[in-house]
């Protein structure tokens, strides 16, 4: 069986859609449900039921692609999610909810993880880091092709200010900026990143990927910066294929 549910959790949205996880494609149209506010580990598991429920029987278990670091199916943090998913079991809760197996991690490394199999990074050695641009700021590092799991830079302080707080979509929106001068503020995060970790290649994930020909040009850092290839499905796609590997383990 070559079909997995992949499930990621947006500040706005939750997005599912069933992938042939041996060509990361999507089979059919997503679907999605508003981001139930507060996002609780209740509210949320409801809402993924929903979703699940709409895929036969045969498209598999199901990939939950989280915006906070997860360490063995368990949430650690929660930046931008209700504090009560700290400590939550993330993987059994989805699995009581939907009665699938789950595999559950942090949305930033499933985006990486698709784009490193599927789309940008494919065959790339060296150092790659992959930005999710949303409400906040995620990141995948790879070192030829394996993943460093949770490395959480959008964390990071840029000249005073946590780089999400400087560049994620969600600041673009609420100060009302133009793409450029969106697009400036991602390069000061962008400069501190090759600063400390030089990176062969840089790939931008997230929804504003959309809108890449509005801002990708105006785009600089000390390494090449591309779009992700499955541009914002790149989460769904990574969630599922990590559930055709992880699913129900304990
Ligand atoms: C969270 C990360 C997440 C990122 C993107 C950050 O606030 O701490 O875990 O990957 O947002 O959603």
């Amino acid at each position: 069986m070559t079909h997995r549910i992949g499930i990621d959790l947006g500040g706005s949205a939750i997005k599912a859609g069933v992938v042939n996880v041996e060509t990361g494609e999507l089979v059919g149209q997503t679907s999605t449900r508003p981001t139930p506010q507060p996002a609780t580990p209740s509210a949320v598991a409801a809402a993924v039921a929903e979703l699940v429920a709409l895929y036969p029987e045969t498209a598999g278990p199901v990939g939950f692609a989280f915006p906070a670091v997860v360490t063995a199916g368990v949430a650690r943090t929660a930046a931008n999610v209700d504090s009560a998913w700290i400590g939550c079991n993330g993987a059994a809760l989805i699995e009581r909810a939907t009665g699938r197996a789950c595999g559950f991690l942090n949305d930033a490394d499933a985006a990486g993880l698709a784009e490193m199999h599927f789309g940008a990074g494919r065959g790339i050695r060296g150092n790659v880091l992959v930005l999710t641009l949303g409400t906040g700021i995620g990141t995948a590092l790879f070192a030829n092709g394996e993943l460093w799991a949770n490395s959480e830079l959008g964390h990071l302080d840029v000249r005073g200010e946590e780089a999400e707080h400087r560049a994620s979509a969600r600041v673009r929106s609420a100060l009302n900026l133009g793409w450029a001068d969106w697009a400036a503020r991602v390069n000061v995060v962008l400069d501190e990143y090759h600063r400390l970790l030089w990176p062969d290649l840089y790939i931008i994930s997230g929804g504003v990927t959309e809108h890449w020909a509005e801002f990708g040009s105006c785009l600089r850092a000390g390494a090449p910066v591309v779009p992700a290839e499955l541009r914002q499905h790149a989460g769904v796609v990574g969630a599922a294929a990590y559930a055709a590997t992880h699913a129900g383990r304990r």
